[in-house]
C-alpha cells in the first residue's frame, strides 16, 4: 500500500483524484497506462500555465503508482463552478449546503475573466489548437465527407492567433477557493498555442446543448434550460468588454468547434443531434 495515498476525492473521464500526503495536495491518478501521455502532456501544459502566473493549483511533481501515472498538484478546497451554476439553476437536488450564493451573472463573469488571463499570454513549446482541431473534425460523427469538408474550409480561413488557450473549457475545470472566492482554472490537458476564439466558441456550445453534467443524474438537464442563454449572453458580454475580440469573431467559430465536439467519445445521443443541427443551420450559409 502507498503510504501517502489517501481518500478519493471525485473522478474524471481519464483519472481519479486523490487526497495526497497531507492535506495541502491532491494526486491526479490516471485510470489506465493508456493515459500516460496524457498525463505527461497536461503536467507540461500545468507548469506552463503556473509559470506565467495564471490562477491554477500549483503542479508539483509526476509520481508512477500502482503502474499508474499522476500528478501531485497543490489542493483546492471549494466547489466547481458547476456547482454554483447548478445552484442557480432549479436543480436543487444538487444544490451543496456550504454553496455560497452568486448572481446569475457571476458563473459567466468568472468564467469570462479566468479564461482572458490565459488568453492575455503565449507560450513556446505548446501543441498546435488548430492541428487538433481539424483532426477533430476529420473524425467527427454523424457530419458527411462533404459536410466536414466545407467546414473545414471555413475553419482555414480564419487566420491563426498564437495565444494560450485551455482547450476545455468547462465549469467543472473552474475551483473557488472556500478561503478567499479566488477562481482557479483546472485541467490543462487539452492547453495549446491558439485563437482565443476556440475556448469561448467550445464554452458556449456546452452551456447552450450540454446534456452530459456529470453532476446531474442522466437526462434531468430540463432544469438548467431557463438560464443556459442569459449565462451565454453574459459571458459573451463580459469577454468582449475585456478584449478587443467581438461577438462575430466568437460566432464564427461556433460551427467547427461544434463539428469538432462530435468526435468526443463522452458526447450523449441527444446532445450529438443538437450538434448536428447546429452545424447544418450554419453551413446552409455555404451551400
Ligand atoms: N487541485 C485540486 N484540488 C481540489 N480538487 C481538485 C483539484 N483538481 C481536481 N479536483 C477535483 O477533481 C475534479 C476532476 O478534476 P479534473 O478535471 O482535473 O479531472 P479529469 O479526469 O480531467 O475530469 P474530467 O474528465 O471531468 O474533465 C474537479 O472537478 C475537482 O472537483
Ligand atoms: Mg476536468
Amino acid at each position: 500500500m502507498n503510504t501517502k495515498l489517501g481518500k478519493k476525492i471525485n473522478e474524471g473521464v481519464s483519472a481519479e483524484i486523490f487526497e495526497w500526503e497531507n492535506n495541502e495536495k491532491i494526486i491526479k491518478l490516471a485510470k489506465s497506462r493508456s493515459y500516460s501521455q496524457a498525463m505527461v502532456t497536461e503536467y507540461l501544459n500545468s507548469q506552463v500555465a503556473w509559470e506565467s502566473g495564471l490562477s491554477v493549483p500549483q503542479p508539483f511533481k509526476m509520481v508512477e503508482i500502482y503502474n499508474r501515472l499522476g500528478i501531485v498538484f497543490e489542493r483546492i478546497y471549494g466547489n466547481t463552478l458547476m456547482d454554483h451554476f447548478l445552484n442557480q439553476s432549479l436543480c436543487s437536488f444538487n444544490t451543496k449546503g456550504n454553496i455560497r450564493g452568486m448572481n446569475y451573472k457571476d458563473v459567466p463573469r468568472i468564467t469570462a475573466k479566468i479564461l482572458r488571463e490565459a488568453h492575455r499570454r503565449s507560450a513556446e513549446n505548446m501543441p498546435f489548437q488548430r492541428r487538433a482541431i481539424i483532426c477533430s473534425i476529420e473524425e467527427a460523427k454523424h457530419l458527411t465527407p462533404s459536410e466536414k469538408k466545407l467546414v473545414l474550409d471555413v475553419l482555414n480561413s480564419i487566420p491563426i492567433k498564437q495565444q494560450l488557450c485551455h482547450g476545455d473549457p468547462n465549469l467543472n475545470n473552474i475551483l473557488i477557493r472556500d478561503r478567499d472566492n479566488k477562481a482557479l482554472l483546472i485541467d490543462w490537458m487539452y492547453a495549446s498555442i491558439g485563437n482565443p476564439e476556440a475556448d469561448l466558441a467550445e464554452y458556449i456550445i456546452t452551456v447552450k446543448y450540454g446534456k452530459s453534467f456529470k453532476n446531474i443524474p442522466g437526462g434531468i438537464t430540463d432544469c438548467i434550460n431557463p438560464i443556459r442563454e442569459e449565462t451565454i449572453k453574459a459571458f459573451i458580454d463580459e469577454y468582449t468588454k475585456l478584449s478587443d475580440i467581438t461577438y462575430e469573431d466568437i460566432d464564427a467559430w461556433i460551427m467547427p468547434m461544434a463539428a469538432s465536439r462530435l468526435s468526443a467519445g463522452i458526447i450523449k445521443y441527444d446532445e450529438q443531434r443538437l450538434l448536428v443541427g447546429e452545424v447544418r443551420k450554419r453551413l446552409r450559409k455555404y451551400n
